[in-house]
């Protein structure tokens, strides 16, 4: 099979509260985007292209080390990650043996391993990297009283990369947008359109940085990591 790369990176980042947007906060000298590109980029399953969807008019990307590298293309992200990511697929040139690895630029802790894992997976519903439960799970009622305690067995902590054959998550994206559906990740339009993409054990070090304290977090990650 044929694998492509999509980068969603057109976010604001709103709960980092930067002055920039958080992929292009540095860690150890690179920004988050290099980081998390990078191991796209040096995985030696070859992945054929990376699309890289960013905000019209982002004027940080100018100075991007990998601006001109082949293998990267750089489209126009969209309002919601969804729309972004969508952007992206259709930028692909479809075909049936393609299959797509949707990985957030903000997740620079990934590794090879964790990749390996996802491509290891022969499901043709497609797979996620996701983490079980650690702290009990509790419902909340509208005024923030405890509903009942959810079966924490059951509960997974969903992550990027994800990984599904091309025109189904393309055509699972495009309803679910156009129904006016909330999708936060490429399962949930997945799961809408009746498929059961499997849970690949992943690590908890492959966060999403989001908050001002997660940047401290990821460069210790990154600093354990010895690829
Ligand atoms: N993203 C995107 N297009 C959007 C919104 C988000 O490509 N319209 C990307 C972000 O750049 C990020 C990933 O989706 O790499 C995950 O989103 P999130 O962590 O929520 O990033 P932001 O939306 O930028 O942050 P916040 O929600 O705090 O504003
Ligand atoms: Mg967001």
């Amino acid at each position: 099979r044929r694998i492509v790369a999509v980068v969603p990176a057109a976010g604001v980042g709103s709960r980092m509260q930067a002055d920039k947007p958080k992929q292009y906060l540095q860690i150890q000298g690179k920004t988050i985007l290099e980081h998390s590109l990078n191991v796209l980029l040096t995985h030696p399953a070859n992945i054929e292209q990376i699309i890289l969807a960013v905000a019209p008019n982002d004027p940080y990307l100018k100075d991007f080390s990998f601006l001109n590298h082949p293998t990267i293309c750089v489209i126009h992200g969209g309002k919601t990650r969804a729309d972004s990511v969508l952007n992206g697929l259709k930028h692909i040139q479809p075909d049936k043996n393609t299959w797509v690895l949707v990985h957030d630029a903000a997740r620079p802790c990934l590794t090879h391993t964790d990749i390996d894992k996802l491509f290891a997976i022969q499901d043709p519903n497609g797979a996620i990297l996701a983490t079980p439960a650690i702290d009990t799970i509790k419902r909340a009622t509208e005024n923030q009283q405890i509903q009942q305690t959810e079966d924490r067995n059951h509960i997974w902590l969903a992550q990027t990369p994800q990984f599904f054959p091309l025109d189904l998550l393309r055509d699972a994206l495009q309803t679910a947008l156009q129904q006016g559906l909330a999708v936060t990740d490429e399962a949930s339009a997945m799961e809408l359109a009746g498929f059961q993409p499997h849970l690949v054990s992943g690590r908890t070090d492959n966060i999403k940085v989001t908050r001002p304290q997660d940047l401290a977090l990821a460069a210790f990650y990154l600093s354990q990591q010895n690829n």
